[in-house]
């Protein structure tokens, strides 16, 4: 990690060199691209990057008692409280992109300094929040940080999940500091929060089809994850008969097919299985079992449920045929987020009329948006890859969401009118923004 020289007169700092500054962190030599999982020494070392780029502006950092790290620009004599509350995540899914959460905490980070060049004084608290475990890629619940903080999971279901290792939650927050038995819904912490807007790259290519930099969420797609078990016979690769096999591995392969097919039948949903592991995991080994878990995705959630039940009857034909049998337990469910229209169409309006776009792909803004208004901005992605190395933001767009953001928090916390030559001129770092 390197730290960005910083002129001696500000302390402002651009996206470009914030994210310039976290390049080396996290690199996955055998897929390319990043792979942080959460309370990874990669994942950590990003999380002291915020802390120390925030206290290098004057933030008051803490970290609450679900591992998430708050930044807080306070204002005096006002307590922290209806904040406009902006952020991201660090972690990453393996072999992931630069700028999936980075992206949204180097922007929140830049933003106050673009503020603070404007000589934005904010009438609330504005704070920075990074959420640990959004992805979900150690613990297999995506956005755990903001389902602890708002009661979407229980302690309990939290703390005894495990990482691929067969380590719980509650140990790895134990060797990182935390208190396990401190963890679950913070009423007082959602208190705080008066909205959350959280910036994105975008993780598909609506924004380059609309030839836009920057876009407002009008929606998350409803999004779920399973772990289908199938248990078959573990035998000898050698001495077992073609004909005499019960191979998990071999109904699996077959389950995993039917996923496409059913979901090809349903307009609009989008099934996966990304994840898949045969134990015990051997060349020469039938294994006795394999699992693999499935993520399934689809505006209406009735028709999600409905894929999943279609795929699971097809695993067990599949299985029975096999000499197998199957299990599906489901690990996590996220309905459709509709985002409150009036913050979108005010966001759109702060940031010089972007447009809205729906994502299939989920947030911590997601799970925050039943309990406190909540709003989100995208920025483009010019490959529309994501969860992969090819993930890519240019520099223009990322400054283009970066002064974006700094319009949205400045309406938000007090500025209703930005002075003339903030919100669509030039801003401290000589950006233009472009929409
Ligand atoms: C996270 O990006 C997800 O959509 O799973
Ligand atoms: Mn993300
Ligand atoms: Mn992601």
């Amino acid at each position: 990690m390197t730290t960005a020289p910083i002129s001696s007169s500000s302390t402002a700092q651009s996206v470009v060199s914030l994210m310039g500054s976290i390049a080396d962190v996290g690199r996955d030599p055998t897929r390319g691209g990043y792979s942080r999982p959460v309370y990874s020494t990669a994942e950590l070392d990003l999380r002291s990057w915020f802390v120390e780029a925030a206290q290098r502006r004057g933030l008051d950092v803490e970290t609450d008692r679900n591992g998430i790290v708050w930044a807080w620009w306070d204002v005096p004599d006002h307590e922290r409280a209806d904040a406009v509350v902006t952020g991201s995540h660090v972690d990453s899914v393996p072999g992931g992109g630069a700028y999936d959460g980075p992206l949204g905490v180097a922007s929140s980070l830049a933003a106050v300094d673009i503020l603070r060049e404007r000589r934005f004084t904010p009438s609330r608290p504005i704070a920075v929040a990074v959420f640990p475990e959004e992805e979900g890629s150690r613990f297999g619940i995506a956005c755990l940080g903001s389902r602890l903080f708002t009661g979407a999971i229980s302690p309990e279901k939290a703390l005894n999940l495990k990482d691929g290792d067969g380590t719980t939650f509650a140990d790895v927050l134990r060797g990182n500091g935390q208190d396990p038995e401190a963890v679950g819904v913070d009423r007082a912490g959602l208190d705080r929060i008066g909205i959350f807007l959280e910036l994105h790259v975008e993780q598909g290519r609506g924004l380059v089809d609309l030839g836009a930099p920057v876009g407002v969420a009008s929606s998350i797609l409803g999004h779920g994850r399973w772990r289908i078990s199938v248990s078959g016979q573990g035998n000898h690769a050698g001495t077992t008969l073609m004909t005499d096999r019960r191979d998990p591995m071999v109904a699996a392969a077959r389950a995993v097919v039917a996923v496409r097919d059913i979901a090809v039948l349903h307009d609009s949903a989008r099934a996966t299985v990304g994840r898949l592991q045969p134990v015990p995991g051997g060349t020469n080994v039938i294994a006795s079992r394999v699992d693999f878990w499935l993520d399934v995705r689809h505006p209406d959630d009735a028709v999600t449920a409905a894929v999943v039940e279609q795929i699971y009857a097809a695993a067990r034909a599949v299985a029975a045929e096999e000499g197998c049998s199957v299990t599906l337990t489901e690990e996590s469910l996220s309905t459709t987020v509709h985002f409150d229209t009036t913050i979108a169409s005010g966001l759109a309006a702060a940031t010089g009329g972007s447009p809205l776009l729906p994502t299939g792909a989920g947030h911590d803004a997601g799970v925050l948006s039943s309990h406190v208004p909540t709003g989100m901005l995208f920025v483009r992605n010019p490959t529309g890859i994501s969860h992969s190395p090819e993930e890519l933001c240019e520099d223009e767009d990322a400054r283009a969401g970066a002064a974006a953001l700094a319009d949205a928090l400045a309406v938000h916390a007090g500025w209703a009118s930005p002075a003339a030559g903030s919100a669509h001129g030039v801003d401290g770092h000589g950006v233009f923004r472009t929409r």
